[in-house]
């Protein structure tokens, strides 16, 4: 099946016990059992599974083209779950410029239980190459980066990893791609992770993360810990992303329309500075993320003329892109990183520039959203 049929039935069957079309929400955190340990259907315990969960964890699979498919009750609680796959004393090497939650969690918290971690320029493979230690256990890639959207060439990197003695692990968040646009499974990563308080949950109404692998010994140490560690959703939860992700080709087609007008806008006002988009030929990766990418995605970021100052009096004037933290939903957001989701990177080599403003272009009409950035950036 094709990814549009596969977002809409992947995991999802009419409910063998009365027909019922869409997946039922499971609230229930226990199981019958026959018999001591005999449990009815293999269901125990909803935090071991749960049948929403199911579907959805089948659903992310097979649309990443992977073996199994976990869900997490958020994209940190994913990571986190994944960093636990290590020993102590583990080296990880990660980019340069991964979202900012991403770099607290693994140089305010994991750095206290002996993993070391080094940031590197990943769009490089030389920097990878030269960064990767006899310790290197796992190499964490994010493509397109959260806020400047630079592009790794997945496929250069997974060949220089895999080629390293340790076969360190190759993880690729994939959130402000998804597997629509982009499946590094394919391209030779061992993991892909995503927030899907993003775009696969699409609607700016949920949290969670998704974690995805090719190979099944990996997927039985990632199930163990997922029930260990615990940090899974609820059905409510796994309810509203797999809806959401049925209408996610048509979103992510209609956010690369709208990121196209707004580009082509953009490049012509004289308060921009410079344009971050991954399909504009000015991007540095242009032609890596035209061969990975099958479109440009519904991110753009931009330097405004004026500084910070500009940043923040233009993302405080627009009437239809709304102030807020989160990217990926139908509707569109507007904000600063450095002030905001990127806060917790300021003082770090990760630092973002205040004047950097990041757009998450939703699925309205174009030319309103383009009237409302013109007479936001008036106001700058
Ligand atoms: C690229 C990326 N990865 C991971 C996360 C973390 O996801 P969550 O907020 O669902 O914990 C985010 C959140 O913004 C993100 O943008």
């Amino acid at each position: 099946m094709k990814f549009e049929t596969l977002a809409i039935h992947a995991g999802q069957e009419a409910d063998p016990n009365n027909g019922a079309v869409m997946t039922p929400v499971y609230f229930t955190s226990t199981y019958l059992q026959d018999g001591v340990g005999r449990p009815r259907q293999g269901y125990e315990y909803s935090r071991t599974m749960n049948p929403t969960r199911k579907a959805l964890q089948d659903c992310l699979a097979a649309l990443e083209g992977g073996y199994y498919g976990l869900a997490f009750a958020s994209g940190l609680a994913a990571s986190d779950t994944v960093l636990r796959l290590l020993n102590a004393d583990s080296h990880v090497l990660a980019g340069n410029d991964v979202y900012g939650g991403t770099f607290r969690l693994f140089d305010k918290v994991l750095r206290r239980f002996k993993l070391d971690f080094t940031f590197a320029d990943t769009t490089d493979p030389e920097s990878v190459a030269e960064a990767l230690t006899p310790s290197t256990r796992l190499v964490w890639l994010e493509t397109p980066t959260n806020p400047y959207l630079r592009i790794t060439d997945i496929r250069a990197v997974a060949e220089l990893v895999h080629s390293h003695a340790n076969q360190p692990l190759l993880v690729v968040d994939n959130t402000f791609a998804t597997p629509y646009l982009q499946r590094p499974l394919e391209l030779g990563a061992d993991i892909v992770i995503h927030s899907m308080t993003k775009y696969l949950g699409g609607h700016s109404d949920v949290v969670g993360g998704a974690v995805v692998v090719k190979d099944q010994d990996l997927a039985e140490r990632l199930y163990f810990l997922q029930n260990a560690v615990g940090a899974v959703p609820g059905p409510m939860d796994c309810f509203l992303i797999l809806r959401g992700i049925k209408t996610l080709p048509l979103r992510m087609d209609r956010h690369y329309e709208n990121a196209l007008a707004i580009i082509e806008f953009l490049e012509e006002h004289p308060k921009v500075q410079k344009l971050f988009y991954p399909f504009h030929e000015s991007h540095p990766q242009y032609k890596i993320a035209r061969h990975q990418m099958k479109n440009g995605g519904g991110m753009i970021s931009f330097l405004i003329k004026g500084g910070g100052d500009a940043a923040i009096r233009m993302v405080e004037a627009t009437k239809i892109f709304t102030l807020a933290e989160s990217l990926g939903g139908v509707e569109s957001l507007i904000e600063v990183p450095a002030a905001m989701t990127h806060l917790s990177v300021s003082g770090s080599q990760l630092e973002v520039d205040p004047a950097l403003v990041r757009l998450s272009v939703g699925v309205e009409n174009k030319d309103d959203l383009i009237e409302d950035l013109a007479q936001a950036l008036d106001k700058a």
